[in-house]
């Protein structure tokens, strides 16, 4: 609905974790390059942590687009699976037939890792929402790392999760789990002068004519109130769009902003921060003549919002 307004193609802050809009902040540089080199020389175990929402699906997404006919990846995004479901899932993705027994397919699973492995092709196991995972899968993925030569890993494993896995690896009795980790990694939150350029690029993604569509201090609100977490960062623009395109604004303002983010319930988690809140009042009496007026305007945005399905179903089409 406001796409042409803004003159956009799509819809630029979409919270799935389409991999198109992803934009290398130095973390996600980072860790996309920690992944492709222990994917690449065999090193076996890479643990790769960060906050909900900091886009670490989007960065596995991004590197299973990457692959080539080379390598062969299974990704389990289900970590609630008991260890038969797993293995069905690692059968299924391997092409090694029926699951059947465990034994059998271990050792089916040995032969594929063995003959892959000489012809110099790389297969790799990849677990989304690893802090998940239950006792009995942990020791599971051990065991996978038996499978090695005596150089190289011939199972590549990589375990991502919300900071709480840190945690789990570190219980004393996955120790030996823990010793097997040879990269890790932490997908940090955007840092403040990296807001504006996330929002930019998302932006021109989407096909935007225009990239000065949030004014700067729009952003330095944004930084504030997503604390630099790119999903509620999308959160706050998607919003704060809707509301632009009410008033019929062609700039999203640091008032679009305060007021999003209100009707968002993102302002109470800055309640004791005087300084914030003393701007963001700022910001809010700036807007307030403005606001009455169209307050109206935003209610049929917001109806529209709740009653429109378009939107929606082009959000899933794009995940
Ligand atoms: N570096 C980035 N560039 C572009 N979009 C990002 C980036 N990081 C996160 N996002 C966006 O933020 C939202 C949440 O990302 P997601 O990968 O689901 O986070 P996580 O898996 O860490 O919870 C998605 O819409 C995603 O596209
Ligand atoms: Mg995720």
């Amino acid at each position: 609905m406001y796409r042409k307004f803004y003159g956009l193609r799509d819809l630029p802050f979409s919270l799935t974790p389409d991999p198109r809009f992803l934009y290398f902040t130095a973390s996600h540089r980072e860790v996309m390059a920690n992944l492709q080199y222990g994917i690449e020389q065999g090193k076996g175990l890479v643990v790769v942590t960060g906050e909900v929402g900091t886009g670490k699906t989007t960065l596995l997404r991004a590197i299973i687009r990457q692959f080539d006919s080379s390598v062969l990846a299974s990704y389990v995004f289900n970590p609630g699976l008991t260890v038969a479901e797993f293995y069905e899932q690692l059968a299924s993705d391997f092409n090694l037939g029926p699951a059947g027994s465990r034994a059998d397919l271990l050792r089916r699973l040995g032969e594929l890792l063995t003959t892959r492995h000489t012809n110099g092709l790389r297969t790799v196991l990849i677990v989304d929402e690893a802090q998940g995972l239950s006792r009995e899968l942990l020791e599971e993925v051990r065991l996978l790392l038996n499978f090695e030569t005596h150089t190289e890993k011939q199972l590549q494993i990589v375990l991502v999760g919300q900071p709480e896995l840190r945690r789990v690896l570190n219980s004393p009795d996955l120790r030996q789990l823990k010793q097997r980790i040879s990269l890790r990694s932490e997908v940090r939150p955007l840092q403040t002068d990296e807001v504006s350029a996330y929002i930019r690029s998302r932006l021109n993604v989407a096909g935007a004519e225009r990239l000065d569509i949030f004014a700067p201090e729009a952003t330095g609100l944004i930084y504030r109130f997503s604390e630099g977490i790119p999903r509620l960062v999308n959160n706050l623009c998607d919003n704060a769009l809707l509301t632009g395109y009410a008033l019929d604004a062609k700039r999203i303002t640091a008032a679009i902003i305060a007021d999003t983010a209100e009707s968002l319930d993102l302002v109470s988690s800055l309640h004791g921060n005087e300084f914030q809140r003393e701007k963001i009042e700022t910001a809010k009496v700036k807007g307030r003549s403005r606001r009455k007026r169209d307050q109206r305007a935003i209610e049929t945005a917001q109806f529209k919002v709740i009653s429109g399905p378009v939107d929606d179903e082009e959000d899933l089409k794009t995940g």
